[in-house]
């Protein structure tokens, strides 16, 4: 016998390594729209094509109160899924609670720490090591707007909330529904917090809505912006209530609205119905500008089992690879987390987006959104929520609503 084929015999065994099991991933989701449902196969089809099996998990209703509810109810039945759609501090309040697994090995084999900034990295972390994996940097205060319908009445994209109003009585007037909305707590409290920033400015959405300071939250400013919210109700049409809000998309897609605020999850929806920034729908920053930016990530639950762990980590491999981030966000309409990503291939608002939250992080203005997540535990989120749409579907007075407001999140802190 020569040398030669033991060599390549031993060396065959070496690669193999130990036999692997197959990776397994039951994956809790609220990714069910349009768009959001052509991105996420993205990450099925990565996934099986590295050999995975993938269960999937969908639970409908956007901003994701529905998926949260469902994931308690399995880890409270002793049977977490493998991988959760998770974000902000609610990542770090299921750490507390339960425990996350550390995929710590998978990051920093992946060099994680060098390609994402500083503030997302945070955000995938409990005390110091990785339990998070984040897809995107979705920015939620857009407006969209149907171009032809704003062109028929020579209206330009509002840069101020006065100009807005303006806008949408010309609208009015004319018999257009100003104003797609779905009246959902989620989607009311997504306008307010662009409302909250446009009006008040970086500094003030800062210490009402992340600092929660009582000042801020019982001020002329909050008072003037539930004046605006009320303004923005007589915008919606008579049908608005429990809407999801990719059909208020649709509203603005065919033609019956002209506007909806709404994060840029709306532009994956306007994407994938072949609709084409700038010529069939226009984004602009809602009036105000800065950036309040939502993150979407995966969370790893404990799990037993060697192919639902290899799963756990196949998939935060996955996830952050750079082919990954580019084809997942141009279909989500984000961009990705990863900031080694050419945007080449992205559309102007991408780039727009991309602009605003590198000058965000300059100036101040690159803020967590408290409507999507990435600003508040649990309890103070939902009860700003509660008095927002309180507010919103009755005739409220702006200083009950400042003064519930007040009240509401001394109560839960
Ligand atoms: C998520 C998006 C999702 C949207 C609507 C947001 O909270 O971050 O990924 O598309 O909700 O469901």
């Amino acid at each position: 016998m020569t040398m030669k084929p033991l060599l390549a015999a031993s060396t065959a065994v070496m690669l193999a390594g130990p036999v692997l099991a197959e990776p397994q991933a039951e994956v809790l989701h609220w990714w069910t729209s349009g768009g959001e449902a052509r991105s996420v196969a993205v990450l099925q089809e990565q996934f099986a094509a590295e050999g995975g099996s993938w269960t999937d998990m969908p639970v409908a209703g956007g901003g994701g109160d529905a998926a949260m509810t469902a994931l308690r109810a399995r880890v409270l039945s002793g049977n977490a899924p493998t991988a959760v759609q998770l974000k902000g501090p609610a990542i770090q309040e299921w750490y507390e609670e339960t425990g996350l697994a550390d995929i710590g090995p998978v990051a920093e084999e992946n060099g994680w720490e060098a390609v994402l900034p500083v503030r997302i990295a945070e955000h995938m972390q409990c005390e110091g090591q990785w339990c998070a994996a984040p897809v995107n940097v979705h920015r939620v205060n857009w407006i969209w707007g149907n171009k032809q319908i704003l062109d028929e009445h020579g209206i330009a994209m509002p840069t101020t909330w006065e100009e807005f109003n303006a806008a949408a009585e010309t609208l009015k007037a004319a018999g257009v529904t100003p104003l797609a909305h779905g009246g959902q707590s989620w989607q009311d409290a997504t306008v307010f917090e662009t409302v909250v920033l446009g009006l008040g400015g970086p500094e003030f959405y800062q210490q009402a809505l992340v600092d929660l300071d009582p000042q801020a939250l019982n001020s002329d400013t909050m008072r003037q912006v539930f004046d605006q919210m009320r303004v923005i109700r007589g915008y919606v049409d008579d049908n608005f209530s429990g809407r999801d809000w990719n059909l208020a998309t649709a509203m603005v897609m065919n033609g019956e609205a002209a506007f909806q605020i709404m994060g840029d999850w709306a532009k994956g929806e306007f994407l994938a119905a072949d609709k084409k920034p700038g010529v069939d729908f226009v984004c602009a920053e809602t009036p105000g500008g800065g950036f309040l930016y939502n993150v979407d990530s995966f969370a790893f639950f404990k799990v037993d089992g060697d192919d639902r762990q290899q799963g756990q980590a196949l998939l935060a491999r996955l996830i952050m690879g750079e082919g990954f981030q580019k084809t997942f966000n141009l279909n989500k309409g984000s961009i990705p987390a990863r900031t080694d990503v050419a945007l080449d291939e992205f559309d102007d608002c991408a780039r727009q987006s991309a602009e605003a939250m590198n000058a965000g992080a300059e100036n101040g203005s690159l803020l967590p959104s408290y409507a999507h997540g990435m600003a508040l535990r649990g309890a103070p989120a939902g009860a700003i929520t509660d008095v927002v749409t309180a507010h919103f579907n009755s005739d409220m007075t702006s200083d009950e609503a400042v003064e519930q407001l007040a009240n509401a999140v001394a109560s839960a802190m």
